[in-house]
């Protein structure tokens, strides 16, 4: 479609005292989220919901972030800060807000050391482990059909050169307490991907030898595991390895997805640019890297502040780092130089033969089938202008029944429309239904119609 959009018909240059000069990249992406988008990819940021309510933050987030990472609210301590009591506000007006707005969200996270509730911190044994198992159980199944990819357990190995775990109350419930979460947040979400998080995995090391090592296992076991997270937070001491891409590569060689999950990089001006540049193209470069996500909008919404590590200052404006990025991800801040001195106009209108002109959507699916059975995953993504609804039609074989849907509405002939919290995507963001069924899946394309 973008080659189609800067097909500008002779009809359409009329003549004028100005010109729109076209640039090689007058019909680039000009956010983080769109230019994302084209490379079939995320690009979101860690949120704080009390700062949803500043218009500089909350306008920056909509205007450039596919995804949200709510970077306390869903925290053990957040979200159970009694046993048995769940307390969801604050991550509902994350959630619900991304949702409505066409965002992704990543789930963070159900099973950690860190951040537990002072009761939780008191347990150990069987109780602990029951009360963990109990946990994200509830969290799960609370945002059920809501979430892209749930960060289930967090920072569990330790670091330097053991290879071992961490040691935790939770390491101290036995050995297998990481593959007993990843089974209770699949029976709880089926739908979403499950990630394992850690920090100092991001270059080949014996951390990350030894979380690769689990990985391995569990695909080998059949413990469901999708994605591997990785943290990615740099500075002087702890800076960009240079074989991030091949560690990237190699956990996806595995056959998991994986994500940089809270990138940032301390520093200022063009090296820092340069490294976030260089994350990006490392991703970009790794089919399975599905997604980026910067830990914080402003330099003044970091959790480390004075390190000024993330995109934006703190009056909010992009800083070189943000320019790099864009650039990288093939995208172009907007720029339309306008001449007097050329007597003809370019109108900015689309050539008429463009039939979405700008909007519509299109579907994409993915397909596990086995004998007798199928899911279907589709993933709706917005064209270059917001959709506030969307219906997929999909043909299947005759034969083949669907028994069940989530994060949509099916309808008996294969039409499937948006549920209340999926209908709005932004430009070139993407939501996700499924389907199961019984019979043969589908072949062929679906068809996506927007509204
Ligand atoms: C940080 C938050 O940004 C801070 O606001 C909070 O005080 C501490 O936690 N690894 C993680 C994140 O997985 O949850 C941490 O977030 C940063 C390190």
């Amino acid at each position: 479609m973008r080659r189609t959009l800067i097909l500008l018909s002779a009809g359409a240059v009329t003549a004028a005292a100005a010109v729109v000069a076209l640039s090689p990249s007058a019909n680039a992406a000009t956010t983080l989220g769109a230019a994302a988008a084209e490379k079939g990819r995320y690009f979101g940021t860690a949120v704080a919901a009390y700062k949803l309510s500043d218009a500089v933050y909350s306008g920056i987030l909509d205007r450039e972030f596919t995804s949200v990472t709510p970077e306390n609210e869903m925290k053990w301590d957040a979200t159970e800060p009694s046993q048995g009591t769940f307390s969801y506000a604050a991550a509902d007006t994350i959630v619900n807000r991304a949702l409505a707005n066409g965002q992704k969200v990543r789930g963070h996270a159900l099973a950690w050391h860190s951040q537990q509730p002072s009761w939780a911190q008191n347990l150990s044994g069987a109780a602990l482990r029951t009360a963990m198992v109990n946990h994200v159980t509830q969290v799960a199944t609370h945002y059920r059909g809501k979430i892209d990819s749930w960060d289930v357990v967090n920072e569990a190995f330790a670091d330097g050169s053991t290879g071992a775990r961490r040691d935790s109350n939770l390491q101290r419930t036995g050995n297998d307490w990481i593959e007993v979460a990843f089974r209770a947040a699949r029976a709880a979400d089926p739908g979403a991907k499950l990630c394992y998080n850690d920090y100092n995995t991001d270059g080949q090391n014996a951390k990350s030898n030894a979380v690769y090592a689990m990985v391995q296992d569990f695909k080998a076991r059949g413990v469901p595991i999708d994605c591997v997270g990785f943290q990615s937070h740099f500075n002087a001491q702890s800076p960009l390895p240079a074989d991030y891409q091949a560690n990237l590569q190699r956990f996806a060689n595995l056959g998991v997805d994986v994500q940089i999950t809270e990138l940032d990089i301390e520093g200022s001006g063009s090296a820092q640019a340069a490294s976030y540049a260089a994350v990006v193209r490392a991703c970009l470069a790794v089919t399975r890297c599905n997604g980026i996500t910067v830990w914080g909008i402003r330099d003044s919404d970091s959790w480390r502040a004075g390190g000024t590590p993330l995109l934006f200052d703190g009056n909010g404006n992009p800083k070189a780092a943000y320019t790099a990025v864009l650039t990288e991800l093939g995208g172009a801040t907007p720029s339309p130089s306008v001449s007097a001195s050329v007597s003809a106009s370019v109108s900015p209108s689309v050539s008429p033969s463009d039939p979405q002109a700008g909007s519509g959507c299109a579907a994409t699916t993915s397909v596990n089938a086995w004998t007798g059975g199928f899911v279907v995953t589709v993933k709706v993504t917005a064209g270059a202008a917001r959709i506030n609804g969307w219906t997929v039609a999909v043909t299947l074989p005759s034969g083949s029944t669907i028994t069940n849907t989530w994060n949509a509405t099916a309808s008996g002939s294969g039409a499937f429309t948006n549920v209340g919290y999926n209908g709005g995507v932004a430009a070139g963001g993407s939501t996700e239904f499924g389907f199961q069924g019984t019979g043969t899946a589908l072949t062929g394309t679906p068809t996506c119609t927007a509204r």
